[in-house]
């Protein structure tokens, strides 16, 4: 062995589950082992492993079978980041800075560098780590797709199929009892999972963070289907989505999270909106941490294994520091740096959104529709 070579990775999945985790962790694994002989520790619960030294020396068979299994076997945390680390003091959350335990940690397991695979929570973490001195390769995962740098997030495909089902099978019941549904999805600030879902099984009406909806459109979305016979309207709203001049509903605050706000409650919001202004029945469902359960679609499963083994070519290059992800169709690497601390959202002229507008979806801020309406009733 040459002096200086990368001989032993670490492994970690930050931030909340999602499908797909499991294929990378396996693609890490055996790339490192079958192709470069390195020993790969797996570090239980993201940073929290590492802030508490909880891991393991992982061999091919706990990588093994692991591919279409939903979830992390390393197991996930999305409340420790080593900057601002949340620990009980006399009855009160305080944040205390726990990088010199990580530092430490990490020099006691021989790791030569980490693999960290997460979203933008995790990826400023290791922003904040590769400062003090830990050689950190990063793999982009959430079900958000949130991530700056990369066209697409592992994770992210297979909810967009699960809510997509989702959203297939309310169809039939808003069909046969002719009533106005509001399907609330994850995907925090940004409309991906609920643009891609909502497109994709033909929502009637789409909400997202990125484009505020005037309640009286939408009302008036659900007036006309039913005056042309139409006696029912879905409506996919990102958990994100907000009225004009209004803000987001915020569901909780995680106290002791680095990112403590928890949005939810606009479906519930929205139908009760609609049924008072416009008597249509109207009901509300949220579709929740379903979609981020299960197991990965075969499109997550080949980006797991793609990213995966670049991760490790990138480690083992020692070209640290560097996210690997997907451009226009091509695995390549930004800094970390760069996407630390930033959301990617959907630009307002994406050609889903074009389309979708296209085949009749609306988005909430079609005024026009009031307008017409107006002109109606003055005739
Ligand atoms: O980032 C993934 C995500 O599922 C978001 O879509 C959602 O807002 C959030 O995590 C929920 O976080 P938690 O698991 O802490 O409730």
């Amino acid at each position: 062995m040459k002096q200086g070579e990368v001989r032993r990775i670490g492994i970690l999945t930050g931030g909340g589950d999602c499908p797909g985790l499991n294929a990378v962790i396996r693609g890490v694994v055996k790339t490192g082992i079958y192709q470069y002989g390195l020993e790969i520790v797996g570090i239980e619960d993201g940073y929290l492993g590492l802030i508490e030294g909880r891991m393991h020396l992982m061999n091919i068979t706990e990588a093994s079978d692991i591919l279409t299994r939903g979830g992390t076997i390393l197991g996930a945390c999305n409340k420790a980041n080593p900057a601002a680390y949340s620990v009980m003091e006399n009855g009160k959350w305080v944040k205390r800075d726990v990088t010199d335990q990580v530092v430490e940690n990490y020099h006691k397991w021989n790791l030569d560098a980490l693999i960290v695979i997460g979203g933008d929570g995790t990826m400023s973490g290791a922003d904040h780590l590769i400062k003090h001195g830990l050689n950190i390769v990063g793999l982009p995962k959430t079900i958000d797709n949130d991530l700056v740098g990369t066209d697409i997030t592992f994770g992210h495909h297979s909810a967009v199929a699960t809510a997509t089902e989702a959203l297939d099978k309310v169809h039939s019941t808003a069909s046969s009892h002719h009533r106005v549904m509001v399907v609330e999805l994850m995907g925090r600030y940004a409309g991906w999972l609920a643009l891609r879902a909502g497109i994709a099984s033909g929502a009637d009406v789409i909400l997202i963070p990125e484009i505020p909806f005037d309640i009286d459109v939408v009302c008036q979305v659900c007036l006309n289907r039913s005056k042309h016979g139409k006696r029912f309207t879905i409506i996919a709203a990102g958990e994100g989505a907000k009225p004009e001049g209004g803000e987001m509903i915020i569901n909780r605050i995680v106290k002791d999270s680095p990112d403590p706000i928890r949005l939810g409650g606009i479906a519930r919001f929205l139908a009760e909106q609609i049924e008072e202004r416009t008597h249509l029945e109207s009901r509300s469902m949220v579709l929740g941490y379903i979609q981020r359960g299960g197991t990965p679609t075969a499109y997550d499963r080949l980006l797991a294994t793609l990213l995966s083994c670049h991760a490790v070519e990138c480690v083992v290059k020692k070209r640290f520091g560097r996210l690997i992800v997907m451009k226009s169709g091509k695995v390549d690497s930004v800094p970390i740096a760069s996407v630390a601390g930033k959301i990617r959202t959907v630009p307002i002229n994406d050609p889903l959104i074009i389309a979708a507008r296209q085949v009749g979806t609306y988005f909430g801020d079609e005024k026009e529709l009031l307008k017409s309406h107006q002109h109606d009733e003055n005739k």
